[in-house]
């Protein structure tokens, strides 16, 4: 088993179960156009996130980490026409490649992009979020794990991206921000008792990965 088998693979998967639409391979080239970083969810990632917030029938959705938009559209077209999706953005040349993506997509009336550092933005949303998307810089991530609480309610479905690193979160000494603060955050869903959790590694077009899932109690 090489990373090139597991990538193999999962192309096959996406385009057996994924397929391919306009939209997103728009989304997707707008992204490498404008030179955004090329870590969006894997096409079997974004249509996990559809699925589960269809699964769960999320109506308002929080993303946290809106990128180029691939994931918010997934998002957005899970909630159907009556739903929203709030998504937070630092970077404001990345949410206007994603304002533009999602328009051209046809969910830009659902969707509400707010540009800021999530720790700025979160405090000032209201909350009844029913799935919280959290895929941000990963050194904030137990902040988001505490905002997605805070703004969820019983029942609330929150899905943590880029929890395998690698294997690397088994390194206590690690000196790596991002695989401490993905660290913390394990941690956090495994002890806080608003949450009930449960992660899966993932190997695939990304590498070896993986995402956290749970459930606020
Ligand atoms: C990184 C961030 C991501 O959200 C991702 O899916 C992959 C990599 C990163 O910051 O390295
Ligand atoms: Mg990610």
């Amino acid at each position: 088993s090489t990373p090139t088998a597991w990538s193999n693979a999962d192309v096959y998967l996406a385009d057996l179960l994924v397929g391919h639409d306009p939209e997103l391979d728009a989304a997707l080239a707008a992204q490498r156009e404008a030179g955004l970083p090329e870590i969006e969810v894997a096409p079997v990632g974004g249509k996990l996130l559809n699925l589960l917030a269809r699964i769960s029938g999320a109506r308002r959705v929080l993303e946290i980490g809106t990128l180029g938009g691939y994931s918010t559209i997934w998002l957005a077209r899970a909630v159907g026409e009556g739903g929203r999706v709030v998504t937070i953005e630092a970077e404001a040349d990345n949410a206007a490649v994603a304002r533009a993506s999602i328009d051209a997509a046809g969910v830009g009336d659902r969707v509400e992009i707010r540009i800021g550092r999530g720790a700025d933005v979160l405090p000032t949303l209201v909350g009844g979020f029913d799935l919280v998307f959290i895929d941000a810089d990963k050194e904030s991530n137990t902040i988001y794990l505490d905002w997605a609480a805070r703004l969820g309610h019983t029942g609330t479905v929150v899905v943590l991206d880029n929890i395998g690193r690698e294997g690397e979160i088994v390194r206590t000494d690690s000196t790596d921000s991002k695989v401490n603060g993905t660290r913390d955050a394990l941690r956090m869903l495994g002890e806080d008792p608003r949450f009930d959790a449960t992660a899966l590694q993932t190997v695939g077009v990304k590498g070896w990965d993986g995402v956290a899932l749970a459930v606020i109690v």
